[in-house]
């Protein structure tokens, strides 16, 4: 259970309480029991420094020193080796993948932003259920669907998470076999019909489709390629390497990463990119909730070869409509 734990980030702000009172608060919101004293001490200790450390991080960042602030999450209680590999490696198969070319317009636009443009639906919450490969995929499915066929509807990710038996339900799982499962049973159902319940249960289908597939498309792994890719065709399905987002709560994320695709490790659905105060940023949203990040969303430095984002992007290629009239 404590994998794939849902991550519930709240910004450090009063100051004047002791790091005994983060502690109870810590205790009662994230409802945490311990078995013995000699168990609660040691995570006190283990939270004593997370909580010191998240302090020094963010005067830094109110100082104008860092461009990205951290927050107490459900997992401060936990050491470095027990965050190390939180989130399933993710591993495509690629082989049926279309490579697409994106030519770099005369114009690059500064900024985009397909929030209010593209029917992309708020932040889930994956809650204890590993599954943002089904998320990142819905989302670019979403997208989609808007901008292809003029459909505004939520698709269903526990359909995904449900059906899709090659991957491993709330352990995780891939984009190419999601998209797989979509192309054979020929689009996903709404939200509404099969909404996200947290946790695996059986496949039940419902007869109405939306958003059947023709086939994957995927960008050239370069940062260039993807924003070109990402102005032009909509919302783009990513994975990163992610393990830090454990503690972010807002702003630029210019730590370190790896940048490797054996690496890959959380999947997000990329919506934009822009600038803020000189920084160039990827703009990203997680399933970890309204609650967790920027209302949802987190951003990351643009290229820098951050955390792989560039090295599993794709978006699937839809059969249009039919007018029937
Ligand atoms: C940009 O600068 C403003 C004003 O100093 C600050 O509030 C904001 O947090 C900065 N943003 C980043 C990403 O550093
Ligand atoms: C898209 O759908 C909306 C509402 O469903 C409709 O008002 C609009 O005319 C449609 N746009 C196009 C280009 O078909
Ligand atoms: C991802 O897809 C590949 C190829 O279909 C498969 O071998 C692998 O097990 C999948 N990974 C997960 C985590 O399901």
């Amino acid at each position: 259970m404590k994998l794939f734990a849902l991550l519930f980030a709240v910004v450090v702000t009063a100051e004047s309480l002791t790091v005994k009172d983060h502690w109870e608060k810590f205790k009662t919101d994230f409802d945490k029991k311990y078995q013995n004293i000699a168990e609660e001490t040691r995570r006190f200790r283990i939270f004593q420094d997370k909580f010191q450390e998240i302090e020094e991080h963010n005067a830094r960042y109110t100082a104008g020193l860092e461009t990205y602030y951290k927050g107490i999450t459900r997992f401060s209680d936990l050491t470095k080796e027990e965050t190390q590999g939180f989130f399933k490696k993710i591993h495509d198969d690629t082989t049926n993948w279309v490579p697409k070319t994106f030519e770099t317009p005369a114009n690059v636009p500064d900024q985009v932003d397909w929030r209010e443009k593209a029917a992309v639906f708020p932040a889930s919450d994956e809650g204890n259920c590993g599954a943002s490969y089904a998320f990142s995929v819905t989302g670019a499915l979403e997208g989609q669907n808007y901008l292809v066929n003029n459909i505004s509807v939520k698709l269903s990710d526990q359909q995904l998470v449900d059906c899709d038996h090659n991957n491993a339900n709330c352990q995780g799982g891939n984009q190419s076999n999601s998209y797989n499962y979509i192309m054979q049973a020929g689009g996903l159902n709404s939200f509404d019909d099969y909404p996200f319940r947290k946790h695996p249960g059986d496949c039940r289908v419902v007869s109405k489709k939306y958003a059947a597939m023709k086939y994957t498309a995927t960008v050239g792994a370069t940062e260039e390629q993807l924003r070109n890719a990402l102005a032009e065709i909509g919302p783009i399905s990513v994975s990163i390497y992610g393990d830090w987002v454990l503690d972010y709560a807002g702003g630029i994320y210019t730590g370190s990463c790896v940048n490797l695709v054996q690496y890959l490790d959380l999947s997000a659905l990329l919506v934009g990119y822009g600038v803020e105060n000189g920084t160039k940023y990827w703009l990203l949203r997680g399933s970890f909730g309204r609650k967790w990040g920027e209302k949802g969303y987190f951003r990351l430095l643009k290229d820098a070869n951050m955390c792989g984002v560039a090295l599993r992007a794709s978006y699937p290629v839809l059969e249009p409509v039919k007018k029937t009239r």
